[in-house]
């Protein structure tokens, strides 16, 4: 098998600001996201990252697609160096997060014929690769509406198909279902597994252990930017389900570690995971600031009724 991918001990710090301190109530003032992070991707298969939030993922995939720099380390695309050949990279992969945000005043022809010609594609591979993309993902119908008009998940499938208008070999993609609604998630996770039935290399971070199992050949766990163990599932998991053996993976590095039943002040029951003695939590997420702020917006905008509905309040 062809090592399309080689990390050789990536790593990266962020200088943390007083605000990000403060915010995080932490002292430190340099923040290692990425710890000498090393793996490798054959061609043809998915590969997945999982690790939980704040892991370095998003960091991680952030300097394979050449958008930052490693402060040491460095990884090969297909032979050619993220650190070195960036210009390289970036023409052998698309790259995807969900926090990609396209221009409101654009329409996905727009956009599709402005990422091809950043990519120097053919006019007509451009057009023909457009039309059966287009119509793979439904976007033909909306392809004069401007993204503004799209929703969430007509948003995400323009995204993913002009990240790939240059027909790359290696797809790189954070989070690919975060958001999505179970149809449209699946559209995309039928599309990249047979993008790696017809031979790409496909690297995707998530925390949801169903998405991994779903999709994966081989997983990387990554806990505080290094990688804890890297293997096909088998192997990792034995007869366990990759949650169970996540979280006995967890524990080996972090044995203080533990959940806890908690009751909030409105009285919902909770489960809440921990690694400090006592477990403080003790807020749900609905009375959380998020929720609360969210809920005073729905006020201000006399849209009470709907809120309650999606939150489930008010019965
Ligand atoms: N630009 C930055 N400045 C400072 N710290 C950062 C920056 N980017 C990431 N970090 C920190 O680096 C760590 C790794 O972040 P990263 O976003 O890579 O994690 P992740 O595994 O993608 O998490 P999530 O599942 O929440 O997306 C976190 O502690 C984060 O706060
Ligand atoms: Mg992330």
């Amino acid at each position: 098998m062809r090592e399309l991918l080689q990390v050789k001990g990536l790593t990266k710090t962020f200088q943390l600001s007083a605000k990000q301190q403060k915010l995080e109530k932490t002292k430190e003032k340099v923040r290692v996201a990425v710890d000498h992070l090393s793996f490798t991707a054959y061609e043809g298969e998915i590969f997945g990252l999982l690790g939980p939030n704040g892991a370095g993922k998003t960091t991680t995939l952030r300097m394979l697609a050449t958008l930052i720099r490693p402060d040491s380390g460095d990884a090969l695309v297909d032979g050619a160096s993220v650190v070195n050949q960036p210009d390289q990279v970036r023409g052998r992969i698309g790259f995807l997060t969900s926090e990609l945000k396209l221009e409101d005043c654009f329409t996905p022809n727009y956009l599709f014929r402005f990422f091809s010609d950043l990519h120097k594609v053919d006019p007509d591979v451009r057009d023909r690769r457009k039309d059966a993309l287009f119509a793979r993902f439904g976007i033909d119908r909306f392809a004069e509406v401007k993204v503004a008009n799209l929703s969430t998940g007509m948003k995400q499938k323009v995204s993913l198909v002009v990240s790939i208008v240059h027909d790359p070999d290696i797809i790189i993609f954070d989070e690919p279902t975060n958001g999505l609604d179970v149809l449209t998630a699946k559209v995309v996770t039928d599309f990249l597994q047979q993008l790696r039935d017809e031979g790409k290399t496909i690297i995707v971070s998530t925390h949801i252990f169903s998405l991994i199992e779903k999709l994966c050949d081989r997983v990387g766990v990554i806990v505080g930017g290094k990688m804890i163990v890297c293997d096909t599932l088998d192997r990792i998991c034995g007869d366990m389900s990759l949650e169970d053996r996540f979280f006995e993976i967890y524990k080996e590095i972090h044995p203080t570690y533990h959940q806890a039943t908690v009751t909030c002040n409105c009285g919902n029951t909770f489960v809440t995971g921990s690694t400090s003695e006592d477990i403080h939590v003790e807020i749900c997420s609905k009375c959380h600031p998020f929720y609360t702020g969210q809920q005073k917006a729905a006020q201000a905008r006399g849209r009470v009724d709907k809120f309650n509905k999606k939150y489930g309040m008010g019965k």
